[in-house]
């Protein structure tokens, strides 16, 4: 059990999925283990159908394992919970409700409310530099902007494990660098227990402290490359000969993995 260990903040105990479809049974995850350490930061790469959205989601509790389990916090997940938060890729934003509005939902639910919970909400639009837009409805805003609401959103719940399924993966690249940057220095400043998913090695690099690398389906962890570039790290990281040492390792094994999804 993961609580016994201590620092393991998430504990993934062979987590088999199979979906059901149309044409048949798909293994989706053949067997995962994992032990994310509390206050880490771990990204996620593997070519696509490789059981990546499948993993966060049954770590979220949106969705249950074939067999195995996912233990978070020492208590076995079975649905999901205030201890867990989710950005997805598409910004999952409340159209109805305004920025400040937005970002308050997931304080409201856990029954902060009135000037507590604006003054809550209002740290975290500042965070993500939108305060001039805090009356303003997600249809008015860019995607990027979505996409820092929804990331506000997510810290103001204050959630232990930051749960990320590529949430800069629709962006243009100068935005998905201008967040990377935020998410480093917000993760620097307030620790918090990150699994973020990316296709980009580039970001899976810059952000992660250990970069998970996925096989081709069914899914499993094929290696794991610790990154011992030290934060804080910025752009100009991604210059350093340590990491596009690293860069070159882990593209070598995601490459041979688009190669086995062709065959
Ligand atoms: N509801 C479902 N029913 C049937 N099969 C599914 C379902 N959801 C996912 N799958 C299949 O499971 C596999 C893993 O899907 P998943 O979405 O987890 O992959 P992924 O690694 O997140 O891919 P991507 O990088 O494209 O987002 C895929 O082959 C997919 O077709
Ligand atoms: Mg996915």
């Amino acid at each position: 059990m993961a609580g016994e260990a201590g620092n393991i903040k998430v504990h993934i105990d062979n987590v088999k999925k199979t979906y059901q479809g149309k044409h048949g049974e798909v293994v989706a995850l053949n067997g995962v283990n994992l032990d994310i350490k509390d206050n880490e930061f771990v990204t996620v790469v593997g070519p696509s159908g490789c059981g990546k959205s499948t993993l966060l989601n049954i770590i979220a509790g949106l969705l249950e394992p074939t067999s195995g389990e996912v233990i978070c916090n020492g208590h076995k997940v079975e649905g999901t919970g205030q201890d867990r938060g989710v950005v997805f890729q598409q910004y999952a934003l409340f159209p109805w409700l305004t920025v400040q509005k937005n970002v308050e939902f997931g304080l409201n639910m856990k029954g902060i409310k009135g000037e507590e919970a604006e003054s809550i909400a209002m740290k975290y639009i500042k965070m993500v530099d939108l305060e001039k837009f805090r009356n303003h409805y997600p249809k008015e805003l860019s995607g990027g902007m979505k996409q820092r609401v929804a990331i506000a959103r997510a810290y103001a719940a204050n959630p232990e494990v930051l749960l990320m399924d590529e949430p800069f993966g629709a962006l243009d690249a100068q935005t998905r660098t201008q967040l990377q940057q935020e998410l480093l220095d917000t993760w620097e400043k307030e620790m918090k227990t990150c699994f973020f998913i990316t296709h980009d090695v580039d970001e899976a690099l810059i952000l992660g402290e250990r970069v998970v690398i996925m096989s081709a389906r069914p899914g499993r962890i094929k290696d794991i490359v610790v990154n011992d570039i030290p934060y804080p790290r910025n752009q100009e990281t991604k210059m350093s000969p340590r990491f596009l040492e690293l860069k070159n390792q882990i593209w070598a094994q995601v490459y041979q993995e688009y190669l086995e999804i062709k065959k």
